[in-house]
């Protein structure tokens, strides 16, 4: 199907009391970012999007395609990528790979290896094709699914359940998904990761309480917080590769 709406209709928090952001109307290529303190209900909308909902999950939540119930769930409408999210299947990546790829009837390009190269920019460790897919690290197997979902998946949604916690390169992560035209949906209580969204929906016992859109000091702080997660992430990965820090200057003042 071609997707040029998702809407989530309000239902009802956990205390049962109506939510107070009525609708959030979502087109492709908008991200919004889910936030609210751990129980607040973040994984709940995600797994309502997921499942369509219609009125048949605790929240009462309803999802629209295109302003209309669905009458059924379309083939391949949504990817997720949670902390949980694990390879079942028992072959190697490359096999799995080209065999994804030619279940979308993708052939002609060598998938493997273009997907691996993206791969192995999201996580320390590269992925090799002759690699088991159930003995990838946690951080590799979700830099493949990140892959995957950016290069073969034609899934017009994509839900990421706190991805700062997946063990890759969270901001590329986001970046190869995001400009695809796809719809993201991304719970987190990383600052960047909140920023990156142009809306955020806040989320408060089980309710979706109130709705920000970026304002331009809101653009500032993203550009600011930025900048100091990647002396982080410079910082990290000299200790993590056994060396030491420079005597003097940090990498954006050099
Ligand atoms: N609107 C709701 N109605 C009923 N139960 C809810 C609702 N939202 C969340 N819950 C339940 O509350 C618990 C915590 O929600 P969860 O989505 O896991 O929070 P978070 O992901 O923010 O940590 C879960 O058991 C979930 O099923
Ligand atoms: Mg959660």
């Amino acid at each position: 199907m071609s997707l040029k709406s998702l809407s989530i209709l309000a239902g009802r928090g956990r205390g049962g009391e109506t939510e107070d952001i009525p609708r959030i109307d979502l087109a492709p290529g908008d991200t919004l970012a889910v936030v609210g303190p751990t129980g607040s209900g973040k994984s709940e909308l995600l797994s309502d999007i997921e499942q369509l909902a219609d009125g048949d999950t605790p929240s009462g939540r309803r999802i629209l395609l295109n302003g209309e119930v669905p009458d059924r769930m379309p083939l391949g409408l949504v990817a997720t990528l949670s902390q949980r999210t694990n390879f079942v299947i028992d072959t190697d990546v490359s096999t799995f790979i080209s065999t994804h790829a030619a279940c979308m009837g993708k052939v002609a390009e060598d998938w493997p290896g273009t997907v691996l190269v993206l791969a192995n920019t999201l996580c320390g460790e590269p992925i090799q094709r002759r690699d088991p897919l159930q003995g990838l690290s946690g951080g590799q197997t979700r830099a493949l699914m990140i892959a995957d979902i950016a290069l073969i998946s034609d899934a017009p949604v994509i839900l990421l359940d706190e991805l700062e916690n997946a063990g890759i390169d969270k901001h590329a992560a986001i970046a190869a998904l995001a400009d695809r035209g796809k719809i993201i949906l991304t719970a987190t209580h990383d600052p960047v990761l909140v920023l990156m969204g142009r809306r955020r929906v806040v989320m408060r016992g089980g309710a979706m309480s109130r709705l920000h859109v970026l304002d331009a000091s809101e653009t500032a702080w993203q550009a600011h917080l930025s900048e100091l997660d990647e002396v982080f992430q410079f910082a990290r990965n000299i200790l993590r590769g056994g060396e030491r820090l420079p005597a003097k200057g940090l990498p954006c003042h050099t």
